[in-house]
């Protein structure tokens, strides 16, 4: 063991800390389908940071920025074919269809295995395959899992670097014989003897597939995001969930893991609280991850814990705690800049991946919305000259950046903290520009469940595919729930039975802030002013602020509940985006029979009883 061994195609290489055999064995497995020119495993140091940077620069693939305006930060370009997940090409591979279930792509273990042998025979051929070990989670912490992602782009390496924790340090907690998710990605471009290579080698045929039997995750022809920073959609929310409810299967208590920010808010006493908030791609959980609230609230702060994905778990106390599994933040750049987001903008001061944004002459970064007013020359993302005149878009609507997450300002202390912290409400919201109300809490957690699972929201380019259509989006979940939809349901309703049960249970609200007024323009001016609604959230969950308006599916604060101090926001307006118009609640009922025809198999039957009741409620 840990001698050079040959694999048939490239020299192993297997560094003296690596003693995992089972690893090395799968490496060799993978080298041998794979045939790469050549294996490196990542230690997660700097200076291999660096190294690999400077390699990609030298390639083509990322442009250092001006290290005056942006210091020690990169520019990257994707083709123009792979800018986004691919949520039609995503897979779960579960044993039968059932239990991937209506709302995911599925295909038969076996027969996809076949499929993907056949394209991944060979296809790393002219590359370097990478060998990055990660931990989801605090390394070492009880609640943390270790993934291991074979990949031949580089760009994949130090991007999660960024977004995970990954290095060398993974292999001693891995041991002899520790688990770890076993995550294989190709750019499905391999190179002939003296091919040149392209800045951003993908295939147009794309598969992100994950086995949930055998928690394997094989991605194939994208360099992009979700579809090849494995650790996250894939590992921390497809795999992972599949994991929390297989654990409850089993007779343990389950866990969940959400796409949701978590963020901490301290009042002027002192107070501190914790809520978690589940809103679709592109919708604002960074922006409300990292809130600065108002002048009016003097004394309140608003920390981050994390900005996308959340693993929660009840705790001894019979509370619910979360934790981020990530450490770093992918975010949408465009929107972006000093007045909607302060904090965000300061954590991309340096040491920053942007990908899919604008050059500006002075090499440093530009989108739209960054300024008020654009730059008069910039290269777009596609590296062509850029004028306002032309009217097209200098960054891509998707474009983000990848930064650590201890490089933002509002960090949270508690958000490297292994026993997570207690959640005191849930949030959900969709983007809405019609029907949805500002916020309404749920009377009780099976209606807040039916809340959360029939959440319609309008489409974005987070993903491929038409944009602003409305969808129903149960749970922000929809491209990334791993098993059954209705079975997931069933989870989340089990849970809150326990928690219920020991008087522990968080709130569930529903927040919209997007609902637009006749000019087509948002009525509510969000953002740092959703701190106003944060507020009344907190005080309903506990208990302080009683009253509201009661109507069909909750209660919503009357226009006296909220704090207007220091924004102009009439009680005509607030009427605008809280009123409830019957007959677009009876057509929204029509969309909730739609969802539940769809997901019938395993459909609790509390969440039919509610849409039932619901249905006679607005009859009456
Ligand atoms: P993913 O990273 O894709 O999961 O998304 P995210 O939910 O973290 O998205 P992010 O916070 O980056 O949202 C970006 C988009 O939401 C931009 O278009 C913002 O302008 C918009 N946005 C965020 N907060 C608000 C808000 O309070 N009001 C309005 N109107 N738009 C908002
Ligand atoms: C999302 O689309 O919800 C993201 C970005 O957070 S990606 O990692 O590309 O999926
Ligand atoms: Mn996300």
């Amino acid at each position: 063991m840990n001698q050079p061994v040959m694999s048939g195609v490239a020299a192993l290489n297997v560094p003296a800390h690596v003693k995992h055999q089972k690893l090395i064995n799968w490496v060799a497995d993978i080298a041998a389908l794979t045939k790469p020119d050549s294996i490196y495993w990542c230690d997660g140091s700097e200076e291999e940071y660096d190294r690999l940077c400077a390699q990609m620069v030298a390639a083509g693939t990322m442009k250092k920025l001006n290290p005056e305006k942006r210091p020690n930060s990169y520019l990257a370009w994707s083709d123009p074919s792979d800018v986004a997940r691919v949520e039609d090409r995503t897979y779960i591979c579960s044993a039968t269809r059932e239990q991937a279930g209506p709302t995911n792509n599925w295909m038969d273990p076996a027969e996809m295995r076949r499929t993907l042998h056949g394209l991944f025979d060979g296809c790393m051929a002219g590359r370097t395959l990478y060998v990055v070990p990660f931990s989801m989670g605090p390394l070492g912490s009880p609640i943390a899992h270790i993934g291991v992602e074979l990949s031949d782009s580089p760009y994949v390496a130090v991007n999660m670097r960024i977004m995970t924790r990954m290095g060398k340090a993974v292999y001693d907690v891995l041991g002899l014989d520790g688990e770890f998710v076993p995550c294989v990605h190709t750019v499905g471009m391999p190179l002939a003897a003296g091919q040149k290579d392209v800045p951003w080698p993908c295939n147009a045929t794309k598969y992100i597939v994950h086995y949930p039997e055998t928690r394997e995750i094989w991605s194939f022809g994208s360099g992009y995001g979700g579809n090849a920073l494995l650790g996250k959609k894939c590992f921390a929310l497809r795999i992972a969930s599949n994991m929390g409810y297989q654990e409850a299967q089993l007779g343990g208590t389950g866990w969940l893991a959400e796409h949701m920010l978590i963020l901490g808010v301290e009042s002027p006493k002192g107070d501190k609280k914790y809520v978690a908030a589940a809103f679709p791609s592109a919708c604002g959980k960074t922006n409300f991850a990292m809130l600065i609230p108002p002048k009016a609230f003097d004394g309140w702060k608003v920390t981050t814990i994390g900005d996308d994905i959340a693993w929660i778990k009840p705790g001894q106390d019979g509370k619910l705690y979360a934790i981020n599994p990530e450490a770093g933040y992918f975010g949408v750049a465009p929107g972006t800049n000093d007045k909607t987001n302060p904090n965000c903008m300061a954590s991309l001061r340096e040491n920053v991946i942007f990908t899919n944004v604008a050059l500006t002459d002075d090499g440093d970064v530009w989108w739209e919305g960054m300024t008020k007013q654009a730059p008069d020359h910039l290269i777009d993302w596609q590296g062509k000259d850029w004028t306002p005149a032309l009217g097209t878009k200098a960054a891509h609507p998707n474009a983000r950046f990848t930064v650590a997450a201890t490089q933002n300002p509002v960090i949270d202390a508690a958000w490297d903290d292994p026993a997570g912290v207690p959640i005191s409400a849930f949030i959900f919201g969709g983007r809405r520009s019609t029907t949805v109300p500002l916020v309404t809490e749920a009377n009780n957690w099976v209606e807040g469940v039916y809340m959360a699972a029939t959440m319609g929201s309008e489409t974005t380019a987070a993903a491929a595919g038409q944009m602003g259509i409305v969808r129903r989006d149960p749970f922000a979940m929809l491209p990334f729930i791993g098993y059954n939809m209705s079975d997931y349901f069933q989870h989340w309703l089990n849970l809150g039975k326990k928690v219920e049960a020991a008087g522990t249970a968080p709130k569930i609200f529903c927040v919209n802030w997007f609902r637009t007024g006749e000019d087509g323009g948002f009525v509510w001016p969000g953002y740092g002013d959703n701190m106003r609604v944060l507020k009344w959230i907190l005080e309903r969950a506990d208990g302080s602020s009683t009253g509201g308006q009661q109507h069909l599916f909750g209660t919503s604060p009357n226009y006296a509940d909220l704090n207007w101090e220091g924004v102009d926001f009439t009680e005509q307006q607030f009427t605008q985006i809280t009123s409830i118009d019957k007959d677009a609640w009876n057509e929204e009922l029509k969309l909730h029979s739609e969802l539940f025809e769809k997901l019938a198999y395993h459909l609790p039957q509390e969440l039919v009883d509610t849409k039932a009741r619901l249905e006679k409620q607005l009859a009456a």
